[in-house]
């Protein structure tokens, strides 16, 4: 159905749509009923539904329906697969239609920028591309049910720590090529039907206040055409809010932000125009919803259930194996630790789901030569000795031990970070025991984000369930059993220590800011450029079988395409998940640029074909105020984790911008020689120098010290050319104005 929005918005009152820009209660928006605007809900997310009826609140503190508590998303991302997060935003969309829910508030899609941010389990990854795909996807699925997603929290909300006044600092090559670039793709290849801006500021202006941010780059770059809500409570100014582009606030608390949108217009403040515009966007999105023709849909709970299970098999990363698994039924193992009962599987806050069913290993486990005991307290609390050493001898007594350990639930939520990256001490000395007992030693990892694990050499391995939703334990007892084979990837690299994280220095900051020093060289970006161990690197995962990759072959076509054959060269069926990355040949590390899974039977070979877009090569520049390619050659890189490269080729691609130069007495040789228009004259200039210095002078001695000069001369300024004595200023002024004449027709040649 068509509607005439406009015509519908001159009908309204100030009163009503200023009323309409911001939340009925804590989930709905207000209706109008004399117009036939009818009252929406919109509720968490992101990874299962948390619709609350009796008592509201955005902390995930009071009583939501029963509902599938699927993967985290931390743990959704080490699945590396788009048709999985489809599948997940799928389900999530028809239990929002059976639930009257018109908008899930989710993906949560900001970048892990440490691993110490409270948050990270409700994150995709440390890599925007991987983020973006996966979020996109996702967003796809809700979408298919006419059901609006939210991508959220846009932008650079990398942190808890002061989350809700704090100014990230960031220079805008970082903000587009790492912070933004997750958002760019989901909204250019998704549309989702809202986006929530974040709390924080950037650079000293709130999010929910920029401008330049929800209109110029959200609205004019990208197309984003639906509505703008705010974080729960992140309104500073609601006028400023909403000249920026912000149109929905939420929560309603005492109707102070409608009442400063009618003074406003009334004072002249605010032009009536924009208010109108911002009540259009979250019409448009109501009746989206309202009008759809998708039916009311079933919500079938065991289905979800047994989804959720499937789904947590997927995600889950094998991270070390020296044999021992797959275990054999019917041995004699111990299970210690209590997340084998009752496992960890969310993180707290507001995307915390009153989940439906949730099964530990020990519940799941098929079969009953299986010792428990606790060896620690869910809290992290050490027991008394007696217990340690049952575990220890029920450790010691069985075939293999398999220790559920992580992290306790008030180490990871939302609203605060974690201070250091380590598990509870007396998980770290149990472990350490009992691997000096029992040489098939299992460690499996309830955690939302990486650990410091002393213990890795001493294991026999290391099965990381992230926080796997409620088929966690299902999905355990799988895994561990060889029912399921480990397909996981780790989103994000596990450091040996907090101490090498790239913003260590810089995280959380000083309470007003929080400067991010590191620019673009986030997680594997910076390990790589430093050449630094990890425990295990970005992109790892192993499997019960092997692969090998092999005939590399790029065509340049639009996009580029790339093939690879993988072979399955181990004894089971397994699948593996094939990264491409690149770098130009002078960069210090490479990024991820695409990623494909395939499954295998033993012996079998396969050709996949991954594209990689331009972006792939590009990158942002500020003078040019747009991504372009600076050309040259670079290489691409397949692999099986970004420290396990396979295969590599090298190709040369043309430039798509040139940084703009105006030339003064300060522009160096340097930016000349750059510049294509100038590098001619600069290369004979240069040769010019060469000549002379060569001029009666043995010809080894020469050659050394025109090298040297040429070297010297390229970090020089023009103006002090004259000083080496080759030029005089009179010259140097003739060349600048040549050098501009050059450019000058460069550019209207470019034109
Ligand atoms: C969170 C959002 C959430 C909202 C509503 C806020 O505290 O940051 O992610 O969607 O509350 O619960």
């Amino acid at each position: 159905m068509k509607r005439d929005l406009k015509a519908l918005i001159s009908e309204m009152t100030l009163e009503e749509k200023a009323g309409l820009c911001s939340g009925k209660d804590t989930w709905r928006l207000k209706s109008v009923e004399r117009l036939g605007i009818p009252s929406v809900m919109v509720s968490d997310g992101p990874h299962g539904l948390r619709k609350q009826g009796g008592a509201t609140d955005h902390l995930g503190l009071n009583d939501s329906i029963q509902a599938i508590c699927f993967p985290a998303a931390c743990a959704a991302a080490a699945s590396f697969d788009e048709a999985l997060l489809e599948k997940l935003g799928d389900m999530l969309g028809q239990e929002c239609r059976a639930e009257d829910v018109a908008v899930l508030l989710g993906p949560a899609m900001n970048i892990k920028r440490s691993p110490l941010c409270g948050r990270n389990f409700e994150y995709f990854s440390e890599d925007p591309f991987l983020t973006g795909k996966l979020a996109a996807a996702q967003i796809r699925g809700i979408q298919k049910h006419d059901v609006g997603a939210c991508a959220k929290h846009f932008a650079a909300n990398n942190q808890e720590f002061r989350r809700m006044t704090c100014s990230s600092q960031l220079d805008e090559k970082t903000l587009r090529e790492i912070y933004l670039r997750a958002f760019e793709i989901a909204v250019k290849e998704a549309a989702p039907w809202s986006v929530m801006s974040s709390y924080n500021k950037i650079n000293g202006t709130y999010v929910g206040e920029s401008r330049e941010l929800l209109t110029k780059t959200l609205r004019g770059e990208w197309g984003f055409d639906g509505f703008v809500v705010s974080d729960w409570g992140a309104v500073n100014d609601r006028v400023l809010a909403a000249e920026a582009g912000l149109d929905l606030e939420m929560p309603y608390y005492d109707g102070s932000g409608d009442k400063a949108l009618v003074d406003a217009v009334r004072s002249g403040r605010l032009d009536e125009k924009i208010l109108d515009e911002v009540v259009e966007r979250i019409l448009k999105i109501i009746f989206r919803y309202c009008d759809s023709v998708c039916e009311k849909e079933e919500f079938d709970r065991e289905k979800h259930h047994a989804a959720a299970v499937q789904a947590a098999k997927q995600c889950a990363v094998l991270m070390k194996n020296n044999g021992v698994l797959p275990l054999e039924r019917g041995k004699k193992t111990a299970y210690i630790g209590p997340f084998a009962k009752a496992p960890r599987y969310q993180g707290g806050g507001s995307s915390h789901i009153n989940a439906y069913r949730v099964k530990g290993a020990l519940d799941a486990a098929q079969h009953s030569n299986i010792v428990y005991a606790d060896g620690f307290g869910t809290g992290g609390e050490a027991l008394s000795e007696s217990k340690i050493e049952e575990a220890v001898q029920a450790a010691k007594n069985a075939q293999t031990a398999v220790i559920f350990a992580g992290l306790p639930d008030s180490y990871e939520s939302e609203g605060y970070d974690r201070r250091h990256m380590k598990l509870p001490s007396s998980q770290n000395e149990l472990i350490e025991k009992i691997a000096a007992v029992q040489p098939n030693t299992v460690v499996v990892l309830h955690i939302g984000s990486p650990v410091e694990m002393p213990w890795a050499d001493d294991v026999a391995a290391i099965l990381n369930m992230y926080l796997g939703g409620e088929g966690v334990g299902e999905a355990a007892d799988a895994l561990l059993y060889g029912d399921a084979e480990p397909v996981g990837r780790l989103p994000e690299s596990f450091p040996e220590r907090l101490e090498d994280t790239p913003c260590y220095l810089d995280f959380p900051g000083d309470g007003e800011k929080v400067v991010y020093s590191e620019g673009t060289y986030v997680g594997y970006r910076y390990y790589d450029a430093k050449n630094m161990n990890v425990l295990f690197p970005f992109g790892h995962g192993l499997s019960y079988t092997e692969f090998e990759l092999s005939d590399m072959h790029i065509s340049s076509s639009d996009p580029f395409c790339v093939t690879v054959t993988v072979t399955n060269v181990g004894a089971r069926a397994g699948t593996e998940t094939v990264q491409m990355y690149v770098s130009a040949s002078d960069e210090k590390c490479k990024r991820l640029a695409g990623f494909k899974k395939i499954y295998l039977n033993a012996g079998e070979s396969k050709t996949v074909r991954i594209d990689l877009d331009d972006r792939a090569f590009d990158q942002f520049s500020e003078k040019l105020g747009r991504w372009y390619c600076r050309g040259g050659e670079f290489t691409v890189y397949a692999g099986r984790s970004s420290r396990d490269i396979c295969l590599n080729k090298k190709i040369v691609l043309e430039a798509t911008g040139v940084i703009p130069l105006t030339v003064d007495q300060n522009t160096t040789i340097a930016a000349l020689f750059e510049h294509p228009a100038t590098r001619p004259a600069v290369e004979k200039m240069l040769a010019g120098f060469r000549a002379a210095i060569h001029q009666g002078k043995a010809e080894r001695r020469s050659e050394q010290e025109a090298v040297m000069l040429r070297e010297m001369a390229l970090n020089a300024p023009l103006r002090a050319l004259p000083t080496f004595k080759l030029v005089t200023m009179q010259q140097v002024h003739t060349l600048i104005g040549q050098m501009n004449a050059l450019l000058d027709a460069h550019n209207k040649k470019g034109e």
